[in-house]
């Protein structure tokens, strides 16, 4: 099969090239490396003839002409502008690139007869900020008054899933919406000192195994879920054929503090020093963890990896590269 991942060479999408490469398929890669980075995708070029990557950016015409081209099956959309506080103090770049740029893969993959379309959405951020009781949180929570994005990051994700049932219903162009929880593993490259709020594991994991101290912001209580990047992009996998027209959770439904997730990196890195507390950062919410059970039903997925083991795993990974 040919399928077309956008946001190759980023964290998940390039272990999601990897995997679909180790399946047989053959894979166009795009991204137009803003974030992403080329030795990422180091594995994926060595697959000679299977895998193309184009440079692009999801926003422009290129991707009409190179879906129109190519012709993939699927195309996985995972390409976008990922951090939660950069949408919150500029919306609009966040909106041209996270709402405009699906849209325009959407377009593309309709005009072009794509079967399907399988989206990274965001499990942390369209629910809104849930009180405690509606925790974990199921897809159908998705129509509920309540669940309003606390960042345009988060509002972008739930805009673009209207759009999805949109080019279904009125262009027959099937899809999966994947609402991630925190993903976190290898090749995971913390954007920079501070780092992204999702990058948590990864910003900690590094800065401990290199003495330095790590920064808490807020007092460490509020929660989030955590999924090994290796089980999400088996969720990815599975959805080439199953979840049509569906949005689905994909985490443990099991929420860590980050004063926990702080303790057990500690314990896996040997880390003998108390983290700094700092304020409290805007668009970012107080606890979250998502319901799995739908995705065990429809995908019939679940995560392979408890968090220490996903932890382990991922600290031994930081440790071989420093
Ligand atoms: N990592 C998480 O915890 C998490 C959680 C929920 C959802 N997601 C979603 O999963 C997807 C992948 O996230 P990631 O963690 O791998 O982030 P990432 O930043 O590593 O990957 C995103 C990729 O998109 C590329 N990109 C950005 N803007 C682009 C544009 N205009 N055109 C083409 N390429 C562009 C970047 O260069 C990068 O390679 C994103 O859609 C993100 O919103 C991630």
């Amino acid at each position: 099969m040919k399928v077309l991942v956008t946001g190759a060479a980023g964290f998940i999408g390039s272990h999601l090239v990897d995997r679909l490469l180790g399946e047989g398929e053959e894979v166009i890669g795009v991204d137009d490396l803003s974030s992403g980075a080329l030795t990422n995708m180091a594995e994926a070029r060595s697959a000679a003839g299977k895998f193309s990557f184009q440079r692009a950016d999801v926003t422009s015409t290129v991707i009409q002409d190179l879906v129109k081209r190519t012709k993939p099956e699927i195309i996985f959309h995972l390409a976008a502008q990922v951090d939660v506080r950069a949408s919150v103090a500029n919306p609009v770049q966040d909106a041209m690139v996270n709402v405009i740029g699906t849209v325009n893969v959407l377009a593309s993959a309709s005009e072009a007869g794509v079967r399907k379309v399988i989206v990274a959405s965001s499990g942390g951020t369209i629910y809104g900020d849930p009180e405690p009781s509606r925790l974990p949180i199921t897809e159908d929570q998705f129509f509920m008054p309540e669940s309003m994005p606390v960042s345009p990051y988060g509002v972008s994700k739930r805009v673009i899933t209207d759009y999805l049932r949109y080019f279904q219903v009125d262009k027959g162009l099937d899809y999966t919406a994947l609402a991630l929880a925190n993903v976190y593993g290898p090749r995971q490259e913390p954007a920079s000192e501070v780092g992204l709020e999702g990058q948590v594991v990864a910003i900690f994991a590094r800065r401990m195994l290199g003495a330095k101290p790590c920064t808490i912001y807020g007092d460490g209580t509020q929660t989030r879920d955590f999924a090994h990047v290796h089980d999400v992009v088996s969720a990815f996998v599975a959805a080439r054929d199953k979840g049509s027209a569906e949005l689905i959770n994909i985490g443990s439904g099991s929420e860590i503090s980050i004063n926990d997730l702080y303790a057990k990196l500690a314990a896996h890195t040997d880390a003998r020093f108390e983290p700094n507390y700092a304020p409290w950062r805007p668009g970012e919410l107080y606890r979250i963890s998502i319901d799995p059970s739908k995705a065990a039903d429809v995908l019939g997925w679940q995560p392979s990896l408890s968090i220490d083991e996903g932890l382990g795993q991922t600290v031994d990974w930081f440790r071989t590269r420093m």
